[in-house]
């Protein structure tokens, strides 16, 4: 059984970059503005939360990174290199340039002097777009931009589009896609093992609205624990990267607080059976 600080310092391997670890626990800075985003990203630091999972089309790139600083300023026992820092890039673009450009540019917001994962956000933009613009994230971690790179929303064609394309130079590292018990995307996930691709799991908390499912209310009764922290917990034992978002403190530290108990192989199943193909946001897995 572990502590919040013990589950938040639980890092996981990226199998396509060794010996690079990422955090399993980060908090989701969706649909945050600059000034929640600095509440939250404080709050989260203080709780132990080493992760941070913003994107361009969030505009909480520079509140992010300058909650990040000034935290890491007041306490000099946690360094840079603790901190894992994600963005994502808005489009993907057949004009190389202007993704090098853009991808410096959210480096230059965060004011960290690098990203530990920069993701393409969606497959959007056509094959060509989607090739050009992962050479220009490869280009960028080979000038130390940023540490890796990865893909959000990609479909099986995707992925295998990217794997199978022959002047690939850098892997992908994760796939960020929406992953909960309302759907469980096993498709995806499969072919992301096959090629050491690590699954990021967005809205793990299905952005709120199963929180009061009978089978998820009954079942956090059984564990004595709320509903989210279920819901987490089942991210966590499924080996996913997981990306719980709050903006309210007490939550925030909730959520991280699924150490304490484990749902078992059984229960584990019943949740998976769950599976709606919920989608609680947008789904371009199915992009051309
Ligand atoms: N790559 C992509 O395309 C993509 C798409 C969607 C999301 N994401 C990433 O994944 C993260 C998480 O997804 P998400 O923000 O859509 O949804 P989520 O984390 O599944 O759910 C967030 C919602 O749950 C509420 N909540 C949080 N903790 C709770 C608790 N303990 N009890 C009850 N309600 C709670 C939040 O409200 P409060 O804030 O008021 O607590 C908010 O309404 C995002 O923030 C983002 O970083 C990525």
């Amino acid at each position: 059984m572990s502590t919040t600080a013990q589950m938040l310092s639980r890092r996981l391997p990226l199998p396509n970059q060794p010996p690079l670890t990422i955090p399993q626990i980060h908090l989701g800075l969706y649909q945050m503005s600059p000034s929640t985003t600095t509440s939250s990203v404080l709050a989260a630091l203080k709780t132990g939360y080493l992760g941070f999972d913003s994107a361009q089309w969030y505009n909480n790139e520079s509140a992010t990174g300058a909650a990040i600083t000034s935290y890491l300023t007041s306490h000099p026992s946690l360094t840079r290199s603790s901190i894992f820092y994600t963005s994502k890039l808005r489009s993907n673009s057949t004009d190389y340039t202007a993704v090098r450009t853009s991808i410096t540019s959210s480096v230059q917001a965060s004011g960290l002097g690098y990203i530990d994962l920069f993701l393409l956000h969606s497959p959007y933009g056509g094959k060509k777009a989607r090739l050009i613009t992962w050479k220009a994230v490869e280009d960028a971690i080979l000038a130390g931009e940023i540490r890796s790179g990865g893909v959000s929303n990609y479909g099986v064609k995707h992925v295998e589009e990217l794997m199978g394309w022959e002047e690939l130079k850098v892997k992908p590292v994760v796939n960020q896609i929406e992953v909960h018990p309302f759907h469980t995307q096993e498709e995806i996930r499969g072919v992301c093992e096959k090629y050491g691709i690590a699954v990021q799991a967005y809205a793990p908390l299905v952005a709120g609205m199963r929180m009061g499912h009978s089978v998820v209310v009954g079942m956090s009764e059984k564990y004595g624990c709320t509903p989210a922290q279920l819901l987490v917990r089942w991210s966590i034992q499924h080996g996913f990267v997981t990306l719980p978002k709050s903006s309210r403190p007490d939550r925030i530290a909730e959520n991280a607080d699924v150490g304490w108990f484990e749902i078992s192989a059984e229960d584990m199943k019943t949740l998976d059976g769950l599976d709606e193909k919920l989608v609680t946001d947008w789904d371009p897995t199915d992009a051309p």
